[in-house]
């Protein structure tokens, strides 16, 4: 390359009659357009080095080549997704959602000790099932010698980002194009597992620690991340802190592909914050959550006209709270989270059919009451998370990739046809499981970034590439909604 500089330097310099600094301007744009490609070229000779370290059996085929391909700036020439009543739609027709949690994202996207290979990996395998949908955090916080997180944290203390993590959502954002997927980005949590509330909550008053929670008491920890939005000694800093951090998100211009981050089609919607609770809030003060919500769903839509808003809540807390949480003019949809496990609906170590049912009746009823409340408010309802254990009595731990999934995929199954069953009643919009892990295994070298965050036993809930059954109910809701325009 550089013996074809030289001879390019003789021709212009040496050979033809030309413009002295038209020369100059000429060389440099060959120069630099040279550079551009050398750099390309030599991406994606070091990409396909590496890109298939993991094992693989030997019948399976590369899917994707991790080449150059996705290095080149792609914009999105997607139709922005749009609530109308009850549905959402896209292009005028109705649209749904089948989504999987893939929180990690941003952290496997970094150019620096991501593995970017994985995700392409996974991404594939998630589009062969029929998913269409992805919901990630796009918020993190440090500093990272704190436990039970995801770190590196995207962002250290206020305003300080780290931009090996952003340009990781960057990269991520950007591969969606190709899979034909949408993004769900969530800002922040209510949970300790990415830093969330509770760390805001440290940066405004710093004198208390962190009361972490351990299992089966979690009253300190939440009384500590409520002063979130409940401890006006502190609100203006908490507040401040969070907006900056939605605005640097909304506002970051994509590395990849140039675009901003309000103006990308990849992107479906912002939640305000993973699962944020109000149950436990200082003396009820519930007007609090719901100014909150209001406030900041209003910051968003005067920054962002593109996106839906929605508050990434569960749902859990009766008909006057779902509807009062989700009746701003500023929240485009609602939310629901299915936790039968956590909330004592379902025992994964007791064999018997009537425990199962026990779950899947109280799944049923759940998701019914959401959807008639959502109805009522004439918005679309999102099931944003569910999950199941495996069978813990199948002679391995539940956490083991070797339990069956009988009872998951059932119940899976179940709640796939339930919502199928309101879709058709326009009653609801689709759903997301909680979480994929893809090709990673609780056994591989941490950090892992398997489906279960790192506040929780490793192999409970997460979705591997091999569990095929589970997967194939999103490849059957596939084309059953496919049929509903
Ligand atoms: C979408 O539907 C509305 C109402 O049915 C109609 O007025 C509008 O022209 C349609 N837009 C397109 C792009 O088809
Ligand atoms: C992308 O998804 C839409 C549905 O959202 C579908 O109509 C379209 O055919 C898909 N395109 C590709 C290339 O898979
Ligand atoms: C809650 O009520 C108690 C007793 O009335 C009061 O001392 C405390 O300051 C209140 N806390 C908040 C966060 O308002
Ligand atoms: C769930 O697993 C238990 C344990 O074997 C089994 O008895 C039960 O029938 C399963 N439930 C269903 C619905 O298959
Ligand atoms: C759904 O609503 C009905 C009527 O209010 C109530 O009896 C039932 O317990 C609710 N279901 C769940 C799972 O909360
Ligand atoms: C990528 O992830 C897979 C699955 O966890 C793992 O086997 C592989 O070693 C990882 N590669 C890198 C470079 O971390």
């Amino acid at each position: 390359m550089n013996a074809g500089l030289v001879t390019f330097d003789y021709l212009v310099f040496k050979k033809l009659p030309m413009n002295r600094n038209l020369a100059f301007a000429l060389y440099f744009a060959i120069l630099v357009a040279l550079l551009y490609l050398s750099k390309f070229v030599k991406v994606s000779l070091l990409e396909s080095e590496t890109s298939y370290d993991y094992k693989m059996s030997t019948s399976e085929k590369p899917i994707i080549n991790a080449d150059s391909k996705s290095n080149i700036p792609e914009l999105s020439s997607k139709e922005f997704i749009k609530a109308d009543g009850t549905l959402f739609k896209k292009n005028n027709k109705s649209h749904y959602i089948i989504g999987a949690n893939y929180w990690q994202a941003m952290n496997l996207g970094a150019p620096e000790n991501g593995n970017r290979t994985r995700v392409l990996k996974d991404l594939e395998t998630l589009k062969k099932y029929g998913v269409n949908y992805v919901r990630i955090i796009a918020g993190s916080e440090g500093p990272d010698g704190e436990p039970y997180r995801m770190h590196p944290a995207l962002m250290n203390s206020p305003g300080d980002y780290n931009e090996n993590v952003f340009q990781g959502l960057d990269w991520f954002l950007a591969q969606l194009s190709q899979f034909n997927m949408t993004a769900i980005m969530t800002l922040s949590n209510y949970w300790h597992w990415s830093g969330g509330f509770a760390q805001y909550v440290n940066w405004a008053d710093p004198s208390k620690p962190i009361p972490y929670p351990v299992p089966g008491d979690y009253l300190s920890f939440e009384l500590y991340a409520a002063r979130f939005y409940s401890d006006s000694s502190i609100y203006s800093k908490t507040q401040s802190y969070y907006l900056a951090h939605i605005k640097s998100i909304i506002t970051r211009k994509n590395t990849i592909t140039g675009q901003i981050y309000k103006n990308d089609p990849n992107i479906f919607a912002w939640e305000l914050a993973n699962e944020p609770q109000a149950i436990r809030v200082e003396n009820d003060s519930h007007d609090i959550i719901f100014k909150w919500i209001d406030d900041t769903a209003k910051f968003i839509k005067e920054l962002d006209k593109n996106h839906l808003v929605s508050t990434g809540a569960e749902g859990k807390n009766g008909e006057e709270w779902f509807i009062t949480m989700h009746k701003s003019p500023h929240i485009d949809f609602t939310s629901a989270h299915i936790w039968v496990e956590n909330w004592g609906y379902y025992n994964s170590d007791n064999p018997s059919l009537e425990n199962y049912q026990k779950a899947e009746t109280f799944m049923l009823s759940f998701i019914q009451n959401v959807s008639d409340w959502s109805t009522q408010i004439n918005k679309p309802l999102l099931v944003g998370e569910y999950g199941m254990a495996r069978d813990a009595w199948s002679g391995e731990s539940k956490y083991s990739p070797l339990a069956t999934v009988i009872n998951r995929t059932k119940y899976f199954t179940s709640l796939a046809n339930k919502v199928f069953e309101l879709e058709k009643q326009k009653a609801c919009t689709g759903h997301v499981f909680w979480a994929f892990a893809g090709i990673a295994r609780p056994s591989d070298p941490p950090p892992t970034w398997i489906g279960d965050p790192p506040h929780e036993p490793p192999g409970w809930y997460s979705i591997y590439d091999s569990d095929e059954k589970t997967l194939n109910v999103f490849s059957e809701h596939a084309k059953q909604v496919a049929e509903l325009n």
